[in-house]
């Protein structure tokens, strides 16, 4: 099985230390780190905005792959590029203009993510595809880290990644919610490229280091 890319979420990390725990999982092996922007609206919790991003984007080398969770992202996109995400990804029940606000994405040299929430259908993120570098599956109802993955979210999953091969596009296929290391090469298996993971890896008791290393363990095998 091809080795997936792992962005831990810091989400699940203490926030007070931020820095620490992104330097922890670069020094572990991650090849991204996932923020989740969360405004109280959306969502019904509250995390970081785009200073957050600038502070962590200089602390350290991995890619941002931020999340947002938040009402109206066509506003944000100036603000989150300048702040030096790699990724910005949002909510196709949260925009507006879905469309245009991933154009704005990519003219602000930022890769283009598109997402859905657990009760959204599929049908609502495929005629989207070909303006995305990252198609994100939510397999949890966003708002917290910690839950359980939604099996429902494979099938989404087995659908983009027949659409994305279908028509030849390369985009990432990215899973966040609930993946753990005994579920992880199910997700994998279903055509994911890119695995979320906030508390299997920030809560690991073992530390960041063990809980990637179980999760590549458990997809080799
Ligand atoms: C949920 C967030 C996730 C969360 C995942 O709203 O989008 O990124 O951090 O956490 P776990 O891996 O604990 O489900
Ligand atoms: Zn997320």
């Amino acid at each position: 099985m091809t080795e997936p890319k792992f962005a831990p979420s810091i989400l699940s990390a203490d926030f007070a230390r931020l820095a620490e725990a992104a330097l922890a999982v670069e020094r572990a092996g991650a090849d991204w780190i996932h923020v989740d922007v969360m405004d109280g609206h959306f969502v019904p919790n509250l995390t970081f905005g785009p200073k957050m991003v600038a502070d962590l984007h200089r602390a350290t080398r991995l890619p941002l792959d931020v999340h947002l969770m938040i009402e109206r992202p066509e506003d944000w996109v100036d603000r989150y590029a300048e702040a030096g995400a790699a990724y910005l990804t949002i909510h196709v029940e949260a925009s507006q203009d879905v469309p245009g606000t991933l154009a704005a994405i990519r003219a602000r040299g930022v890769r283009s993510g598109l997402t859905l929430n657990p009760e959204t259908p599929v049908e609502a993120v495929l005629p989207h595809l070909g303006a995305l570098d990252l198609a994100l599956v939510m397999s949890v109802h966003p708002g917290f880290g910690g839950q359980k993955l939604i099996e429902s979210a494979l099938g989404k999953v087995k659908a983009i990644r027949e659409s994305l091969d279908r028509r030849h596009l390369s985009a990432e296929l990215e899973v966040d919610g609930g993946i753990k290391p005994d579920n992880a090469a199910r997700v994998v298996a279903a055509g994911a490229t890119v695995l979320v993971a906030g508390s299997a890896i920030f809560e690991d008791p073992d530390g960041p280091v063990a809980a990637l290393r179980k999760f590549k363990a458990a997809i080799r095998s």
